[in-house]
């Protein structure tokens, strides 16, 4: 990969000269990190290997995502999925091999907190809100959490930030549960209000590990629809086992990766990674 003139995530406010950057479209007026996609990826992991006492939880991974994109990735227990977002959000640094954001912000040089800055927002399985505040306060201090709102947030919520969170709300279907506590929410209405809570900070990508599980039908096609529903704000990553919600988010186009044995066992649409013949014996069986 060609390194050029190291470029981190900027803090320019109230640009609205970007009309490319993430979360465009939701009310905010506040320019994203800086991420150099000329070369048509968002995220490139390059032969990328991480070991535990001797075993290989990453054996050679190589993947890029185009900008936009949302990634399904598929594949066994064990696969390495997790760690490779442990790789991907700083977590674990990889033994060998390479982690770009964009062209020019080395993953492997970055702690997880600059990371986030740099434009990675990271869903866990398990939800983590703010159980003893209200769903709008859970935003707003997401919100605090980004420093390019800060400016904003000083005096108190100013026009742009408010408009910003209504349209969070809206979009993650909350509205009418604004003011009641986080942990008075259902287990799906709390992973959304998780996913508000990152896109109050603007990410370039988003990391979900199993965002479904757990979650009754009904709660994981309102998760497909919402995730539908940020295509073109942000790429995402999604790693995911219910294969009725990859078919949702993958759709008839959409690239799927399947990961077996620390490395990528095939890509394709999610009709031609079914047929394979690797895939059908080392994941889906016969
Ligand atoms: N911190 C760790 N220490 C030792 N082994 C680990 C650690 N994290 C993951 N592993 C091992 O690495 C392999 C890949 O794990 P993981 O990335 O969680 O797979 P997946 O998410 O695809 O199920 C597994 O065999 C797991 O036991
Ligand atoms: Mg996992």
């Amino acid at each position: 990969m060609r390194s050029h003139e190291q470029r981190t995530a900027s803090a320019v406010e109230n640009s609205e000269a970007n009309p490319n950057g993430a979360v465009t479209g939701l009310g905010h007026v506040l320019e994203p990190g800086v991420i150099d996609v000329s070369h048509g990826t968002i995220l490139y992991l390059d032969d990328v290997t991480v070991s535990f006492d001797g075993f290989r939880a990453l054996d050679g991974l190589t993947l890029s995502i185009a900008p936009g994109e949302l990634r399904c990735v598929i594949g066994p227990n064990g696969a390495g999925k997790t760690t490779m977002m442990d790789v991907v959000s700083g977590k674990t640094r990889p033994d060998s091999g390479s982690a770009f954001l964009g062209q020019t912000i080395d993953l492997t040089r970055l702690r997880e907190p600059a990371i986030a800055t740099a434009g990675i927002g990271r869903k866990f399985q398990k939800p983590t809100v703010f159980e003893n505040h209200p769903v709008w306060e859970n935003l707003e201090l997401a919100m605090k959490a980004d420093k390019r709102w800060l400016a904003s947030l000083r005096a108190r919520l100013d026009r742009a930030a408010q408009a910003k969170l209504e349209a969070t709300l809206a979009l993650i279907d909350l509205e009418s549960a604004a003011y009641r506590l986080a942990g008075e929410l259902s287990h799906g209405q709390k992973q959304r209000l998780e996913i508000g809570m990152l896109l109050m900070q603007q990410p370039a990508l988003l990391l979900l590990d199993e965002p479904a599980a757990g979650m009754t039908d009904q709660e994981t096609m309102e998760l497909a629809r919402l995730l539908d529903a940020l295509r073109g704000t942000c790429s995402m990553m999604v790693v995911e086992h219910d294969m009725a919600f990859v078919a949702a988010l993958a759709g008839e186009t959409g690239m799927v990766t399947v990961m077996a044995d620390g490395r990528v066992l095939a890509e394709g649409t999610l009709d031609a990674v079914k047929r394979d013949e690797r895939v059908i014996v080392s994941y889906l069986g016969r």
